[in-house]
């Protein structure tokens, strides 16, 4: 292997360490990298992706990228990777957490769970690293679900959870940040998405390992089950996820690349102050299988 793997300390995740992207990578450590991130589901590269070309040529190591189908977002020249940015032609979300304004803040989720297609992952790329803030985190659900007691694991066996595109965050049901409050919407067209069904856990179809499906920016309610008691059992398998043990925060520097698996992760954007700037492109790996169901 012509990389080596460390641990993160979070317990979750793994590093990266020695990867040379100035020359095309070998098949073997294709398969080599692919291994580690099915085993450790997030994968960092620190400092290592420096030109939109490297990011796109390791992304390529994890399967076919998507092109994001809202142009305005795509960097010029690159269609497969799009960029966040707090200034640009995107104006950015703004919110107030105790009442001082935050940008492009994202709580957690799984990225488009809100479809019966979530995409298989994504590769993140800082570009422009603010002085404060703007850090993200990342939650392993398949650990979360090994954590939990056998009477949770029989008990949430084939239940299903509603999910929504919700793209106001002060709409969010569960996880709510304390203290939040709206502030400017930004200028992009999400479009709209009927309402889908995906059962609470999930067996990873190339691991096989089972993790939890809870995205809660998009959670709204258990399928067939009174509101009340469905919300008592998401708010106890929320807290559990989000407690922190199961979390990496990775501290960007340029040039840093995260890699997660979506089909057994979530993150968040913790956002960045308001009149500090940051950058990051990113790029998404084509999810190819169908999982749950539209609902009428
Ligand atoms: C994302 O959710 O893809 C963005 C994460 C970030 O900007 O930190």
């Amino acid at each position: 292997m012509d990389f080596e793997v460390k641990p993160t300390g979070s317990g979750v995740g793994a590093e990266i360490i020695g990867l040379d992207l100035s020359r095309p990578i070998s098949e073997a450590t294709q398969r080599a990298l692919h291994g580690v991130w099915l085993e450790a589901g997030i994968l960092v590269f620190r400092g290592l992706a420096t030109t939109p070309e490297r990011h796109v040529a390791l992304s390529r190591c994890f399967g076919d990228l998507d092109v994001h189908p809202v142009e305005s977002v795509r960097l010029e020249g690159h269609p497969e990777i799009i960029e966040l940015t707090t200034r640009g032609r995107n104006t950015p979300i703004v919110h107030y957490i105790d009442e001082a304004p935050i940008v492009g803040r994202i709580p957690w989720h799984s990225d488009m769970i809100y479809t019966t297609q979530p995409c298989r992952g994504a590769l993140l790329r800082m570009i422009e690293r603010p002085a404060r803030g703007g850090e993200t985190g990342w939650i392993d659900t398949a650990a979360a679900y090994d954590a939990l007691s056998p009477a949770w694991k029989k008990r949430i066996e084939g239940l299903e959870a509603r999910f929504d595109f919700v793209t106001n965050i002060c709409d969010m049901r569960f996880a709510r940040t304390k203290n939040l409050r709206f502030g400017t919407m930004g200028s992009q067209d999400f479009g709209s998405f009927p309402p889908v069904a995906h059962t609470l856990v999930w067996t990873h179809p190339e691991s096989g390992r089972k993790s939890l499906v809870l995205s809660p920016i998009h959670l709204i309610e258990m399928v067939g089950m009174p509101r009340k008691e469905g919300d008592a059992l998401l708010e106890e398998l929320v807290e559990h996820t989000c407690s922190g043990r199961f979390t990496y925060v990775h501290d960007w520097q340029p040039n840093d690349v995260v890699l997660w698996d979506n089909w057994r992760t979530m993150h968040m954007a913790f956002g960045t102050p308001e009149g500090l700037h940051r950058v990051v492109q990113r790029t998404s790996i084509t999810g190819d299988r169908e999982v749950g169901r539209i609902l009428a």
